[in-house]
């Protein structure tokens, strides 16, 4: 085999019923129904189970999967503690990163992988997610962390542990959509981690952890707080056009646009331009948001013949702001909601599980001998 997919770029390696992309013509379906379908009607916890379950539930079962959830928000006293432990100064992804890998530790169904044990792991990741980005968030902040409430759905839920105070219902309803935006997108750089990791047939929290180290890397989730650094350093709309231009002179990346599968506009992208432009007819637009207009021109027209045009993360981080979620929080955020997408994809993955071990083309040297190390030059 001499023929190298750089990148993975193409490969199948396994099938999936979960969700489908067609990147030519931004075409973005969970379980065969499109994302705005998902977005408009659906909630995070519905989008949720029917990820995991491979179906829409009825609703008696979304009532009891809600429940679950609402079960299993809390977290063990001695991970609170050692949150409020974690340096200030650290990433929120390398404190998830931790929080997740210990919070296996009291776990005494930790090491199961029956696809019951993954199922039930899962529903308690999802739930408990939510509480452990807060409770860093909250943290860093030198404050306490706010116990979750079970009268409150998970968007308004995580905001109210966030913040310490009740979301409107506009604000529960935006974070929501943006959880359903994020839940799943099939085999990403961290899905695909979280599933090389379980073909080993290791646990779920190892599982998880190792996706969350995917997914923090600034080529995949964490574009979408190099977003707003870039916002942040261009500063002035009519700064804009000239910045970018220089920076693709310069050859260098744009952050937020450009997608491995999707060659046209994301989709995910349009409701979240859909919701920017809803608030800039509201409120005005902002700074922001007039910047990423000017951005969005220079990219379509000098690179759209390229394929490259804005993805999800290009406003999402908008939105956030909006929410005034602190950037550091965006990616955690994305985790937020992509755990529901990691568990379902290792949990259908492992059904017809086969150990991923690719290969890599030998191109070093050959007929060598050891040479004593008093003998090297
Ligand atoms: N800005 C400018 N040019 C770009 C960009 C970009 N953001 N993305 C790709 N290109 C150009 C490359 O320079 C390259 O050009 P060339 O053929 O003239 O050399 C060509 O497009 C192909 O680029 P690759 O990096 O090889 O394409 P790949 O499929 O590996 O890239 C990726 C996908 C990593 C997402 C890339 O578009 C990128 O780096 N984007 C910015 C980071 C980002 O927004 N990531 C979030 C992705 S969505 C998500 O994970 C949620």
């Amino acid at each position: 085999m001499t023929e190298i997919a750089k990148g993975l770029e193409g490969v199948l390696f396994t099938e999936t019923q979960l969700t489908f992309i067609n990147g030519t013509e931004g075409i973005l379906t969970h379980l065969g129904i499109p994302i705005q379908e998902w977005a408009e009607k659906s909630s995070f916890e519905e989008l949720s189970y029917a990820l995991l379950y491979a179906k829409l539930p009825t609703a008696a079962e979304l009532k009891q999967f809600d429940a679950d959830l609402k079960a299993n928000r809390a977290i063990p006293a001695k991970l609170s503690e050692a949150i409020a432990s974690f340096p200030k100064d650290v990433h929120p992804m390398q404190a998830l990163r931790t929080a997740v890998s210990y919070l296996g530790l009291f776990d005494p169904q930790a090491e199961a992988t029956s696809e019951a044990d993954r199922y039930a792991i899962s529903v308690r990741l999802i739930a408990q997610f939510a509480t452990i980005i807060a409770a860093i968030a909250r943290a860093r902040q030198g404050k306490e962390a706010v116990a979750p409430r079970d009268d409150l759905n998970h968007a308004g839920n995580f905001l109210y542990m966030l913040n310490g105070q009740e979301a409107t219902p506009e604000q529960a309803r935006l974070f929501d959509i943006a959880l359903i935006l994020h839940a799943d997108h099939g085999m990403n750089a961290s899905t695909f981690t979280a599933i090389a990791t379980s073909s080993t047939l290791s646990d779920m929290y190892s599982c998880m952890t190792s996706a969350i180290g995917a997914l923090k890397g600034p080529l995949h989730g964490g574009a979408n707080e190099a977003v707003m650094d870039m916002l942040d350093e261009i500063g002035d709309p009519s700064k804009a056009a000239d910045y970018i231009n220089k920076k693709l002179d310069d050859k260098e990346k744009i952050m937020g646009v450009g997608h491995r599968v999707y060659k046209y506009f994301d989709p995910r992208s349009r409701v979240l331009r859909d919701y920017a432009e809803h608030v800039a007819s509201k409120q005005g637009k902002s700074t922001y948001y007039q910047i990423l207009e000017n951005i969005e021109k220079v990219v379509v027209e000098r690179i759209g013949s390229k394929g490259i045009y804005p993805n999800v993360d290009f406003y999402s981080g908008t939105v956030y702001s909006d929410l005034g979620i602190a950037k550091e929080f965006f990616t955690p955020i994305f985790a937020l909601a992509r755990i529901s997408g990691w568990s379902a994809s290792v949990i259908e993955y492992t059904r017809n599980n086969r150990l991923l071990r690719p290969d890599a083309l030998y191109t070093g040297a050959t007929d060598q001998h050891y040479i004593d190390l008093n003998d090297r030059q």
